[in-house]
């Protein structure tokens, strides 16, 4: 499973990038927002730290407009990924510049249904928003495993990128069902090496090497 940091942090981005384990970002209007930093200046400084894909979004909200901000959008590095809202205009916007060689990540998907659409628009990533559907109770793993069997029973090749995770029991779910990518929050990246049996073990094991009295270097 690929790990892209949900995040518009520069410097958290870097100091997770240097684990080796980040394989892309995504980033929203909230998370730019958070930044206070230029939307254009910000995505260009990440994609000069990550060199895998990075989401950036439009704002517009009309197929054309959207598709004029996606273009200004890709010219910023070779690896931005446009990020466009599930909506028709999205859909038509998703088209366009996926036939003109742009990735596109196609947002904000609540149903099976809407990942469907984005696949046949030649979406590069669907991301279902597993914490949002989770909080007006609904189950979002049978979400990603409706996805799932959907892109593998036709063979689409779009990503099934899951978004909105809100704790490590929804990365593992969705490793268990197959998803290709999670989009992780740095902190829960960080909860994911956590377990307290982990900690006891080496508090215990520290302690008794240092009765040892010895050092391997
Ligand atoms: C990622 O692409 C999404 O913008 C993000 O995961 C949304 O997460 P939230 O529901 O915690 O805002």
């Amino acid at each position: 499973m690929k790990f892209f940091i949900d995040s518009a942090d520069t410097d958290e981005i870097i100091e997770l990038a240097e684990t080796g384990l980040i394989d892309g970002v995504t980033t929203n209007p909230s998370l730019i927002f958070k930044t206070g930093k230029n939307f254009l200046e910000v995505i260009k400084e990440i994609c000069d730290i990550i060199p895998g894909p990075v989401s950036a979004e439009v704002l517009a909200t009309e197929a054309s407009q959207m598709i004029e901000e996606g273009l200004r959008l890709s010219e910023i590095a070779e690896n931005v990924v446009v990020k466009l809202p599930l909506t028709w205009d999205g859909l038509r916007a998703c088209k366009y510049l996926t036939d003109e060689g742009i990735m596109v990540n196609v947002t904000l998907c609540f149903s099976a249904n809407q990942a469907l659409l984005a696949a046949k628009a030649g979406a590069t990533y669907i991301s279902p928003f597993v914490g949002r559907l989770d909080d007006i109770g609904q189950d979002s793993m049978q979400l990603i495993e409706e996805i799932n069997t959907i892109y593998a029973n036709y063979e689409y090749e779009t990503e099934i990128l899951v978004a909105s995770v809100r704790h490590p029991i929804h990365i593992m779910q969705s490793a268990m069902v197959g998803a290709d990518i999670c989009t992780i929050p740095g902190r829960i990246l960080k909860q994911l090496a956590n377990h307290p049996l982990t900690e006891k073990g080496l508090e215990a094991f520290l302690a008794d090497w240092s009765k040892t009295g010895q050092s391997i270097l």
